[in-house]
C-alpha cells in the first residue's frame, strides 16, 4: 500500500522536477523580456513634451511653434519637421547658430517627448 502510493508520487515528482526547476528561470526570462519590451517600446509622451517645450523651447519658438525669435524657424509649418526623430534629436542635442545645444540639459527621452509634442502642433 505504502509503496504503491509512494511510487506514483515519486514518479510524478521526478517527472515534474525539470518543469519546476525550469519555472523560476522561465519567469526570470519572461520578466527580462517584458522589461526590455517596456523600455524599448515606451512611446514618446507628448504631454510631458508639451511641458518641457514650454520650459525650454517656447521662449524662441513660441507657444504654438510660431517663432518669437525672428531667426527661429516656424515649427508649426508642415515642412518644419520633415526630418525623422533621430535626425532632429541629434540636431536639438547639438544646436546650431542661435539654437542652443540641449545635450546634458534634456535626456534623449525628453527630447523625443518634445518632438512628439511638436508633431501635434500641425
Ligand atoms: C535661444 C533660442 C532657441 C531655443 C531656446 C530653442 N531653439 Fe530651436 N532653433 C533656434 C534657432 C535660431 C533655430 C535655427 C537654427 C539654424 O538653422 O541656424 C532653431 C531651429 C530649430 C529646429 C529646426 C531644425 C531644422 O530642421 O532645421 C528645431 C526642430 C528646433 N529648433 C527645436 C527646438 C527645441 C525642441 C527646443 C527646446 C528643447 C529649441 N529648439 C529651443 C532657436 C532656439
Amino acid at each position: 500500500m505504502i509503496t504503491r502510493r509512494a511510487v506514483p508520487g515519486a514518479v510524478l515528482r521526478s517527472a515534474l522536477r525539470p518543469a519546476l526547476q525550469g519555472a523560476p528561470g522561465c519567469a526570470r526570462g519572461l520578466a527580462l523580456a517584458l522589461g526590455l519590451l517596456c523600455t524599448t517600446s515606451h512611446a514618446a509622451d507628448a504631454g510631458n513634451g508639451a511641458r518641457l517645450y514650454r520650459q525650454h523651447c517656447a521662449g524662441c519658438h513660441g507657444a504654438d511653434g510660431r517663432p518669437v525669435l525672428p531667426a527661429a524657424p516656424d515649427l508649426s509649418r508642415p515642412m518644419a519637421l520633415m526630418r525623422g526623430d533621430l535626425a532632429l534629436l541629434a540636431f536639438v542635442k547639438g544646436g546650431r547658430g542661435a539654437m542652443p545645444a540641449f545635450a546634458g540639459v534634456l535626456k534623449d527621452r525628453e527630447v523625443l517627448d518634445v518632438l512628439a509634442h511638436l508633431r501635434t502642433l500641425r
